[in-house]
């Protein structure tokens, strides 16, 4: 997974919880706990998987709880900094949700090793999408996150339904 992902993550929990809570989910997770991560750093699934889950362990909260402030502070206050010019031209939270598969492809297309999720979408009538997520890594409850966080940018009161562990249900207002 890239390194912009635990950056994200770590700017997150020094905000909201203080720099000794990351420090000590990074120990817990095995690392330095000055350990810093470049954007475009490929690291390695389990390790950030395993941090992910440290940081839960210290905050003690859930994933779905983890999934929901990542994806929310991602596409509200992180994403807005460096990825500014995915989001001209959209305008609401159907856009940016349509434009997700292929910012997906064009954001990781020059880092050796991304694979990042794709996402197919499929209308079950003019206000209710279903977005299909294919990736190795069964993070739907992230995906969940993020759409939530999407909603929240537009400030649209999004119903995001899982449908199992590769399909969401979006409801548009
Ligand atoms: C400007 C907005 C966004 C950008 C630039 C972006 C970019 C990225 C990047 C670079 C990764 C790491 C991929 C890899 O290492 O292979 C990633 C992961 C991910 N993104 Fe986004 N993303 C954005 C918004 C969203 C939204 C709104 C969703 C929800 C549909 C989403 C769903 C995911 C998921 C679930 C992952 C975890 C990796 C996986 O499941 O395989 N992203 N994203």
């Amino acid at each position: 997974m890239k390194g912009v992902i635990l950056q994200c993550l770590g700017e997150l929990v020094k905000e909201n919880f203080g720099r000794d809570k990351w420090e000590e989910a990074l120990e817990r997770a095995g690392m330095d706990r000055k350990s810093v991560f470049l954007a475009t750093q490929d690291v390695d699934d389990s390790v950030a998987l395993g941090l992910l889950s440290a940081v839960c362990d210290v905050l003690n909260i859930t994933l779905k709880q983890a999934a929901d402030a990542f994806g929310e502070y991602w596409v509200c206050k992180f994403a807005p900094k460096i990825y500014r010019v995915y989001y001209e031209g959209c305008n609401s939270a159907k856009d940016f949700l349509l434009k997700m598969d292929n910012i997906h492809t064009i954001s990781t297309k020059n880092i050796p090793n991304a694979r990042p999720p794709r996402f197919e979408y499929e209308w079950q009538d003019d206000k209710t999408l279903v977005m299909k997520y294919k990736s190795h890594r069964g993070l739907i409850d992230i995906m969940i996150g993020l759409i939530k966080g999407v909603g929240k940018y537009y400030n649209e009161n999004l119903s995001v339904i899982k449908l199992g562990d590769d399909a969401v249900k979006v409801i548009f207002p």
